[in-house]
């Protein structure tokens, strides 16, 4: 993963409200858990704020190029052909993800341009974006499975995201984008203790300092890339306790609950499939189209998952 330079890290003088809740999340951890090696590994990282030292992943520079891009569909599918055409291994995941159960037509396509024009500019504008950020951001070698697994998560969340604001009708160029990074601080975390020995990272308590801190760390990362407020106020509340019914923070706390359905349909229907459907109808979804919806997204992620 690329971090920021030591002269863009963030300080806990900064004036960022983000990099204030970071380092409350870690004070809770260090005075409410009873565990020594929690308290330390959130004191190693509170004391990685406080000197401007926490290694933040930086945006790619494809992803902020893409989110550059021309709105109009005419313009939009020229420079996303100019924009992937040099590369190879792109233009076939494209063309690969067109030819895919879910965008499938009666013909293959065989060009990438075609294949833009099937997906859509906005759709296959996520997808470069997903590409990009899973080749560089999703990438913390010392634990290569635990980012693996929190990238499919976010993959999941994102298409379930896209899915509820489409069963709305509700058109955002964020939804995507907010469901892949929504635990973007998790993966923030684990590049800041790979530095660790082995031995002193113990996979428990690290999952416990990242349930803690990760959305608070999350809303910091997206606030360094200048992402949109909405944005980072949707990661930094998606699992606040009282959380707002409405806007892009409640439909990613039901995304969020949707990728947990992924795993397995029956076990996640009975677990708090009540609560979700009732979110869902909170924001609008027809009571009774949850099953459909939850069908529809699996069937989106599990061919974005073959190539992403
Ligand atoms: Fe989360
Ligand atoms: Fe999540």
């Amino acid at each position: 993963m690329d971090v920021a330079p030591p002269s863009d890290r963030v300080h806990a003088s900064d004036s960022s409200a983000n990099a204030a809740s970071v380092l409350a999340s870690l004070s809770r951890i260090r005075t409410e858990r009873a565990g020594e090696s929690v308290a330390q590994l959130a004191e190693r990282v509170a004391h990685a704020v406080e000197r401007r030292a926490l290694r933040l992943p930086v945006m790619p520079e494809r992803v902020r190029r893409l989110r550059e891009l021309p709105a109009a569909a005419d313009a939009g599918v020229l420079a996303l052909a100019e924009l992937a055409g040099g590369d190879p291994l792109l233009t076939a995941s494209v063309t690969n993800i067109a030819n895919s159960s879910f965008f499938a037509g009666l013909e293959p396509v065989h060009s990438l341009r075609d294949a833009i024009v099937r997906m859509g500019v906005h759709e296959t504008r996520n997808i470069l974006i997903g590409i990009a950020l899973r080749s560089s951001v999703f990438r913390v070698d010392a634990f290569g499975r635990a980012v693996a697994g929190i990238w499919l998560h976010s993959l999941a969340t994102a298409v379930s995201c896209e899915s509820i604001l489409c069963e709305i009708s509700i058109e955002s160029e964020a939804g995507f984008m907010t469901g892949l990074l929504h635990d973007i601080g998790r993966v923030a975390l684990l590049a800041e203790l790979a530095e660790l020995p082995a031995g002193e990272r113990p996979d428990d308590q690290i999952g416990m300092l990242s349930d803690s801190v990760h959305a608070a760390l999350g809303a910091l990362v997206v606030e360094t890339w200048r992402l949109p407020r909405e944005l980072g106020e949707a990661i930094r509340d998606h699992h606040a306790a009282r959380p707002s019914a409405h806007g892009m923070t409640a439909v990613l706390r039901a995304a969020d609950q949707m990728a947990h359905c992924f795993g397995d349909t029956s076990e996640a229907l009975a677990f708090g499939a009540g609560d979700l459907e009732h979110q869902l109808v909170e924001l609008g979804v027809a009571p009774g189209r949850m099953a459909l919806l939850l069908a529809d997204a699996r069937a989106h992620f599990d061919d974005l998952a073959k190539v992403l």
